[in-house]
């Protein structure tokens, strides 16, 4: 068992509020962090470090959390570029352009799916996410969509079945019919995803076709999210709290009622501002959810049509100068916050017990993350898998 002390750390955050500073992001100065197995053995000051068998010196750098990106659809083939740039130009996104992705990811082969994904993976992981959560729902079939919760399992454990994305064009005239092959045979193909998400929107799936999907995923054990009033206040935020819920993903539009529900809740509003930014739309309002006590996370929403973003650093940006989350808000939600809207206690934070997934930046403080936008900060991400 070899043991790895991290030493000379200019500023770390564990996320852990009994540590050092004693804020919700646990910040310590002039730290020192050991790692066993994988996991973290010890935190603390650097002058009472342990001694261990390797030290590594992360010369000054900021030490934080892996990213816990939450929220992608990684899966998909093709581009939809024509389709931002008339966006640009003046036309509205309204989920149209799914079909388009839909029909590149079918017609694309596993090996070309890897290779795509493993691109958009490896982006993210160079900066700095260290867990991932891949959806299907650009195949909607039944075997399509086994086969990309299959293809996502390859890269993560954070799987999530999304057949309800919209209703594909051959099922226009008979949105009952597709709504119980999702609920029904295509649930049962893909029984390995961890999670199951919905569209809950306008132009996508309605309140009581949701509840289908969700009631008939909750019989089977599987974990729940949504995909929730990014373009309408359709009220999905009052069904996502009757399901449980583990997070409702966009949230631009909230009434008082939903931001009041959520508050104290179990279920995390996970906030995606690339995707508000490429589709140049409201950003949510970050700070009456933080202000009303809701659990907030931050993630890439990456995919083709509306978030084509790799980078955790770029997100963060948009929230602090965009969404007036304060920096270490804005970091919490994309390591912990995440973290909570996947309900993992293992990653997210850098206390003695938790995952080593941690990353080192090039910059002393990790307000350089928001405030140089667009540079390359992350300089080491550590996995504790890798060890
Ligand atoms: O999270 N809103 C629905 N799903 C994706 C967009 C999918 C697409 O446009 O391809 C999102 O923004
Ligand atoms: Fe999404």
């Amino acid at each position: 068992m070899v043991s790895r002390l991290l030493t000379n750390i200019g500023e770390l955050l564990t996320n852990d509020p009994t540590l050092g500073d004693e804020t919700k992001v646990g910040r310590l100065r002039d730290a020192a962090l050991v790692i066993e197995e994988g996991r973290v053995a010890w935190v603390g000051a650097q002058r009472d470090a342990p001694d261990a068998d390797e030290r590594v010196d992360a010369r000054g750098g900021a030490v934080i959390p892996g990213f816990v990106d939450s929220h992608t659809h990684l899966l998909f083939a093709g581009d939809r570029v024509e389709e931002f740039e008339a966006r640009m130009a003046g036309i509205p996104y309204d989920g149209g352009g799914i079909m388009t992705t839909v029909g590149a990811t079918r017609a694309a082969s596993d090996e070309q799916l890897r290779e795509q994904s493993a691109r958009r993976l490896a982006a993210l992981r160079a900066g700095g996410v260290t867990t991932v959560e891949v959806k299907s729902g650009y195949a909607l079939t039944l075997e399509g969509e086994a086969r990309l919760v299959g293809l996502a399992s390859e890269i993560t454990d954070e799987t999530t079945f999304l057949g309800a994305h919209v209703v594909p064009s051959e099922y226009a005239t008979r949105r009952d019919d597709y709504v119980s092959l999702v609920a029904g045979a295509m649930l049962e193909r893909c029984a390995a995803a961890r999670w199951v998400d919905v569209f809950c929107d306008r132009g996508a799936f309605d309140l009581d076709e949701a509840r289908v999907v969700l009631a008939s995923a909750a019989a089977r054990g599987h974990g729940l999210r949504m995909h929730a009033n990014q373009l309408s206040d359709v009220g999905a935020i009052a069904l996502a709290r009757e399901f449980d819920c583990a997070s409702v993903d966009h949230c631009t539009h909230l009434s008082d009622a939903d931001v009041a529900a959520l508050s104290g809740s179990s279920t995390v509003a996970t906030l995606l501002p690339g995707a508000d930014f490429s589709t140049r739309s409201p950003y949510p309002s970050a700070r009456r959810l933080l202000d009303a006590g809701v659990t907030v996370a931050l993630a890439t929403d990456c995919n083709p049509g509306t978030s084509y973003v790799t980078s955790m650093s770029f997100v963060i940006a948009l929230a602090v100068r965009d969404m007036a989350m304060s920096v270490d808000e804005a970091l919490w939600a994309a390591t912990r916050g995440g973290a909570l809207a996947l309900r993992r206690d293992d990653v997210g934070r850098l206390a003695v017990g938790a995952r080593a997934d941690l990353v080192v930046l090039a910059a002393p403080r990790v307000a350089h993350l928001a405030y140089r936008p667009g540079s390359h900060l992350v300089r080491e991400v550590w996995c504790g898998d890798d060890d």
